[in-house]
């Protein structure tokens, strides 16, 4: 693993200094978009793409996904903030010894149920901090619990208290002040201002699921743009709406993917939070099999721990994913106690390996490792731990 860092401290030195030269670092590629994304269009003209693998031989561009952190958990009890702080200790653990090239922060960042945007941007910068402090750049998606929707806590109509709602000074209409929690879009605002991400408004016809989008890795040995690999990142949804993928967004991604890489000859890789029912399917048949083949199913990771708790319907999004030869993976947070990899089809699902100590489930916590190689490409993987152990590393294709 040495050698591993080394070269990636490498990629992230060429990548700093690439941005220096403002030369560089993933591609956007950006819908039509209008209100309120003034800053992000501006700063989107840069063209930035993400410099890192194909440098030639043994090259790479590595991600670490943090999923399913919890931030702003409980934050009125002790033990709320000191899970955040342990959850701060494992991500700067992965990120000093991987040291990779760019981070993905795979939903349920925070737990927003009852925070209002001021707190709930508070504890999703307190979430980014290690990856910013080291001047990694990262994406982020949403989960169930980033937009929670506010629930009344019960002590608020105890004998001795009543509901108590904060209205900004200058609103008079009560339905204008009273607080419904903190909206995707809202959390979205506060994330793009980050320089370092490269998160994007997903385009409005697809709102209420916010954040799709696509990101270029080029290629960094080519002055040209010479697509290496590219990432989608999908909204599941759920917290204040359904958890699903739309119908309009498999036909977003349809248009997108045409568009973007029209003969599939692009390696492709997909992000999103809860699982589709794929996920539920590919358990299954492995725990059929476990008994008399377990060696043939391929599945590397813990399987059984709990059961996957799968999206609400499946609306297209998988038959396009397996239609796409070019797609070799789909990665996914949600279950803390999964981190498993199988195949499916002509690709593989991957849960990510829960990371923060907020969330439910005491199962360590660490993070899954992705390794982009180009010429010829190749991408692996493997569980990073808090403390430093590696498992479950796989071969997703080559
Ligand atoms: C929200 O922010 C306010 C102002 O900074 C602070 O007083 C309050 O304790 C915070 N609430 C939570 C739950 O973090
Ligand atoms: C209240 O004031 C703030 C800041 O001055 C402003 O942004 C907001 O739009 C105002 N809200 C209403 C309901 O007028
Ligand atoms: C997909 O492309 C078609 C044809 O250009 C267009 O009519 C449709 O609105 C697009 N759908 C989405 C969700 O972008
Ligand atoms: C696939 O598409 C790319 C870009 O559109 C093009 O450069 C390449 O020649 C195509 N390859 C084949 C085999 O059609
Ligand atoms: C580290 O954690 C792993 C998995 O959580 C565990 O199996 C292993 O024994 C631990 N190793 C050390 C050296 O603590």
């Amino acid at each position: 693993m040495v050698k591993l860092s080394t070269r990636s401290s490498y990629w992230r030195m060429i990548t700093i200094l690439l941005l220096l030269y403002r030369n560089i670092v993933i591609v956007r590629s950006d819908d039509k978009q209008s209100d309120g994304l003034t800053l992000r269009k501006m700063r989107s003209d840069n063209h930035l793409r993400v410099a890192g693998g194909g440098g030639g031989e043994g090259s790479f561009f590595k991600v670490a996904l943090f999923a399913d952190l919890h931030f702003g958990e409980d934050a009125w009890t002790d033990w709320g903030p000191q899970q955040d702080l342990n959850s701060i200790k494992v991500m700067s653990t992965v990120l000093d010894t991987e040291n990779p090239d760019f981070v993905v922060y795979l939903g349920d960042v925070i737990t927003a149920n009852n925070l209002p945007i001021h707190n709930a941007s508070f504890y999703w910068n307190q979430a980014i901090s290690p990856t910013r402090a080291r001047n990694i750049p990262w994406a982020s998606l949403f989960g169930n619990h980033d937009d929670a929707p506010f629930e009344w806590p019960i002590d608020w109509f105890s004998s001795s208290r009543i509901p108590q709602i904060l209205c900004p000074a200058n609103s008079s209409e009560g339905d204008v002040c009273s607080f419904k929690g903190t909206t995707r879009l809202e959390l979205m605002r506060n994330e793009i201002e980050n320089s370092l991400s490269f998160t994007e408004f997903g385009p409005e016809n697809l709102w209420p699921s916010v954040s799709n989008y696509v990101l270029t890795l080029l290629s960094p040995n080519t002055d040209h743009k010479s697509p290496l690999m590219l990432m989608y990142f999908l909204d599941s949804g759920g917290g204040s709406y359904p958890e699903i993928i739309s119908n309009i967004q498999s036909e977003w991604f349809r248009n997108k993917s045409n568009e973007l890489n029209p003969n599939s000859s692009i390696p492709e890789i997909v992000f999103w939070h809860i699982p589709s029912k794929a996920y539920e399917k590919v358990a299954k048949i492995k725990k059929v099999a476990g008994k008399r083949r377990r060696r043939r199913t391929h599945c590397v990771g813990s399987m059984f721990k709990e059961r996957v708790a799968a999206q609400e319907a499946e609306m297209g999004m998988m038959k396009l994913l397996t239609e796409r030869p070019s797609v070799k993976a789909v990665f996914v947070g949600h279950n803390h106690g999964l981190d498993w990899c199988c195949p499916y089809e002509k690709m593989w699902l991957c849960y990510a390996r829960h990371t923060g100590y907020g969330g439910y489930g005491s199962w360590d916590r660490g993070a899954r490792i992705l390794e982009v190689s180009g010429e010829p490409f190749s991408l692996k993987s493997w569980i990073r731990m808090e403390n430093g152990t590696v498992h479950s590393e796989v071969v997703l294709s080559t």
